[in-house]
């Protein structure tokens, strides 16, 4: 890429950013006058324990889309764990936890769907159609795609690493899901489900003139804090720097003690210059509600370990109920299953509806 074409690159990608910002803010409206309009699809890979960063992150706004009104399916993508894997790893127990974790975090199965994909065939089963319109050199320019094959450090690309945006695109579109609630990483995937939803329309033509196969879905840009690890680095996992829902008080004191601050006693919140302080403060501030100016405040000059145990407290706090309902919920694998089994039922009674309107279209229902 020249320099003058890489700079285009880039702002268009800022305008399309801003246009999704924009238009983001628009859907929240509409959500407001009308939920019904709307169906939104989420979806975690089931590979390890939720922690903090996905629960201020998505699923505390999932729970708000759900009482807001709007009709909101949630996918295990169960399939999605092999993209960059060798194996599934425990796959049940991390299933049936993320299952848990909705329910305590309060995702009500009688009015959401929660459901996986390897329960579901007719949703796979769009992968075939699908393939055929997408190009080779287009799968291999997605942003997204590339950034995760860096972080594999050499690692081979799977086939089923290439085409996981397609996956994605099915998991969405065979739902009739027109909104979807992404960080900004996860834009190149929606730009991509909806064209393969106007390239259906185009190729096989409409079977009803007035209604398209599928749905033209949306993002919904979601104002995510920027949480860090308790080291101060991106907070992942492998790092051994996050905060589980799961994890016991006791637990979270202690890992919260070992978190790195810095040597001013002062307590300000500074996220530029003082990245680990407002880190915490920021924890501090989601678990409570209060501006995380006025807990430094209130701290002042009592310092690191002050700070320490204000956001233990109120985070603890926060957490107790959920922890609660969570530990019941693991105590009773059959509900779990239960919950499981009734969302799939849904969405494979949509998925077979989808796959018809597909076939009838590609003149294959013979
Ligand atoms: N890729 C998402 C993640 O890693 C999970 C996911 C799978 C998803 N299919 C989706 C998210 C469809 C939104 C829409 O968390």
């Amino acid at each position: 890429m020249t320099r003058s074409e890489d700079a285009l690159a880039s702002s268009t990608s800022d305008a399309s950013l801003a246009r999704s910002k924009a238009r983001s803010a628009e859907i929240d409206l509409a959500i407001d006058q009308d939920p019904s309009r709307f169906r939104v699809l989420t979806g975690d890979r089931p590979t390890g324990h939720l922690h903090l960063g996905h629960y201020f992150g998505t699923l505390r706004n999932r729970v708000l889309l759900q009482d807001r009104g709007v009709d909101t399916w949630v996918l295990v993508a169960d399939y999605q764990v092999i993209t960059d894997r060798d194996g599934v790893g425990p796959i049940r127990e991390r299933v049936l936890g993320l299952v848990a974790d909705y329910l305590a975090a309060g995702i009500d199965p009688e009015r959401s769907t929660i459901f996986n994909h390897s329960a579901v065939p007719g949703l796979n089963q769009l992968m075939l159609p699908f393939l055929s319109l997408v190009t080779e050199a287009e799968l291999h320019r997605n942003p997204t795609v590339k950034a995760e094959l860096e972080a594999t450090e050499g690692r081979a690309m799977t086939g089923l690493m290439l085409t996981y945006p397609v996956h994605q695109a099915a998991d969405i579109l065979f739902c009739k899901a027109n909104i979807v609630p992404v960080g900004q990483d996860q834009l190149p995937h929606l730009e991509q489900a909806r064209l393969i939803a106007q390239r259906f329309d185009k190729r096989y033509g409409r079977v009803d003139p007035d209604q398209p196969v599928f749905r033209r879905p949306e993002a919904l840009l979601s104002e995510v804090p920027l949480l860090l690890g308790t080291d101060g680095q991106k907070m992942s996992k492998s790092r051994g720097n996050t905060i589980e829902l799961g994890m016991s008080a006791d637990e979270t004191a202690r890992i919260l003690k070992k978190a790195k601050t810095d040597a001013e006693r002062l307590i300000t919140f500074d996220p530029v210059g003082r990245p680990e302080v407002s880190n915490l403060l920021m924890l501090a501030s989601l678990s409570s509600g209060e501006a995380p100016e006025a807990i430094a405040e209130r701290i002042g000059d009592s310092g690191a370990g002050a700070l320490k145990a204000l956001v233990t407290e109120s985070l603890n706090e926060m957490l107790a109920p959920l922890r609660a309902r969570r530990a019941d919920l693991l105590a009773n694998e059959d509900h779990l299953l239960a919950v499981l089994a009734a969302g799939n039922e849904r969405a494979n009674a949509q998925a077979d509806e989808t796959l018809a309107q597909v076939r009838g279209a590609m003149r294959m229902d013979y």
